[in-house]
């Protein structure tokens, strides 16, 4: 039936006259934005950071009243992508959302679905390295954001909120984040608060993490008199070693002992994990001479510290006890990162009124249905330690719940049903923050 021309001119008239309806969030295409991302090969050793910075300016651009800037902390080939929601506010401090773009390796022939293919299955798992850490966030801001706008165009955030996109939080952050703090176009953001990644959490309740535990390195070395391989003699540098590795060992079952004793979490002790011996007279042909006791031995260990630990303590008992220089013993430790703000206290956020944004973080979260459970201590180490240094109130937050955590595992995936969730938790926390007088 043709319509008569008078309809075609009322609607015209509506149209132009009442207000227009809101246009529907689009979840298919979110969901499609976030394959896409994940399609990006950011994984070490190669991470293709270009294409992945190209591609978050785009959608960043495609939203309403975001800018984008691309700056290079570090070296050209390390691009950091910085995405700014302007407040109406400008001398108040602003917010900053954190994702990093590269992701570690994954093995193809280890996963049901090639890593790189964000296949999505019928009950609805998108199978990519990088789903839960951390390219779900990366893409939930901004989806956040524009659904913000499209629901409430009148919108304004009164604080700026900022989004960073850093490259090599993989392999220690020296050359992303490391470096962006210490730029001056990091101190003009003004930085009141920051939300950085988190973990999957396999209960109906989300995990927040106040403090990340610190590495370092230590390796030990014990010397001794050389000798024939039939003699029995005391002090060798294989008994000098295998006497620390029997210290250290005890130790370790200790700390352990208080976790399978449910006193503490995994994550506030502290580890002290074997990960190499090394000693021996190379016999030239791949293998040992068997009649040499060897004048050198060392022991490599990964040694986490919670920010609860003195470290001057834990060096002298490392000085005192694990490498003795009384049996001829030395110590190595490689400090990866810092353990203590400008101000000397411990890297940790605190989660209690002192912290007024954490008031303003977890009620967020609350106002649109969701739980928090006890805030915790991460076992590993992100780029939140850079800020933390700085004095920043720093969270560590992904919203993934009834998730089984897969980071760095073989076939990481996170449900379409997860990923939209996170967004609504996004949009709330983020029209929180930025609302915050
Ligand atoms: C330490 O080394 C010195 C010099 O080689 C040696 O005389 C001494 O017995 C060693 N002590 C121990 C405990 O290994
Ligand atoms: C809040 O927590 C911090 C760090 O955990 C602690 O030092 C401080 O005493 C607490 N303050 C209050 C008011 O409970
Ligand atoms: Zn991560």
């Amino acid at each position: 039936m043709v319509k008569p021309i008078w309809y075609t001119l009322l609607l015209l008239f509506l149209s132009a006259t009442t207000a227009q309806p809101v246009p529907p969030v689009d979840a298919e295409a979110s969901i499609s934005r976030f394959q896409n991302y994940l399609r990006i090969k950011t994984a070490h050793p190669h991470p293709d950071y270009s294409t992945a910075v190209s591609f978050l300016d785009s959608l960043a651009k495609s939203i309403p009243n975001l800018h984008t800037r691309t700056l290079y902390p570090a070296t050209p080939d390390k691009p950091l992508l910085l995405v700014t929601f302007p407040g109406s506010n400008p001398s108040l401090q602003s917010i900053l959302l954190n994702s990093h773009i590269d992701s570690v390796p994954a093995e193809p022939s280890k996963w049901s679905h090639p890593p790189f293919s964000a296949v999505r299955t019928d009950d609805g798992n998108i199978f990519a390295r990088g789903a839960q850490d951390d390219k779900c966030i990366a893409i939930q801001y901004l989806e956040a954001i524009r659904n913000i706008i499209l629901t409430d165009p009148h919108f304004t955030p009164i604080r700026t909120v900022h989004i960073s996109y850093v490259p090599d939080e993989e392999i220690g952050g020296l050359h992303g984040m490391a470096k962006f703090v210490e730029s001056k176009e990091f101190k003009q953001l003004n930085v009141g608060f920051f939300l950085d990644e988190g973990q999957a959490s396999t209960t109906d309740q989300y995990r927040v993490f106040y403090a990340d535990r610190s590495p370092w390195n230590l390796v030990i070395k014990a010397v001794g008199m050389p000798g024939h391989g039939s003699r029995m003699f005391d002090n060798s540098a294989m008994e000098n070693l295998m006497k620390s590795v029997e210290v250290v060992s005890k130790f370790r079952e200790n700390q352990f002992d208080l976790v399978k004793a449910g006193v503490l979490a995994n994550s506030e002790v502290i580890s002290a994990n074997l990960v190499y011996l090394k000693a021996g007279i190379p016999s030239g042909d791949g293998n040992f001479a068997m009649n040499m006791q060897p004048s050198e031995a060392e022991a490599g260990y990964d040694v986490r510290l919670p920010p609860t630990v003195d470290p001057d303590l834990l060096k002298k008992r490392i000085g005192e006890e694990w490498a003795p220089a009384t049996r001829n013993m030395s110590y190595d430790i490689v400090e990866k990162g810092p353990l203590r703000d400008y101000m000397g206290r411990p890297l940790m956020t605190a989660t209690n009124d002192s912290n007024p944004w954490w008031s303003v973080f977890k009620d967020a979260i609350k106002a649109c249905g969701g739980e928090l459970s006890k805030p915790e201590i991460l076992s590993s180490t992100t780029d939140a330690r850079y800020l933390r240094q700085l004095g920043i109130p720093t969270f560590g937050f992904s919203p993934m719940k009834n998730t089984p955590i897969l980071l760095h595992d073989h076939n990481e995936y996170l449900k379409d049903s997860t990923f939209l969730e996170g967004i609504k938790i996004y949009e709330s926390i983020i029209k929180s923050l930025s609302s915050f007088e």
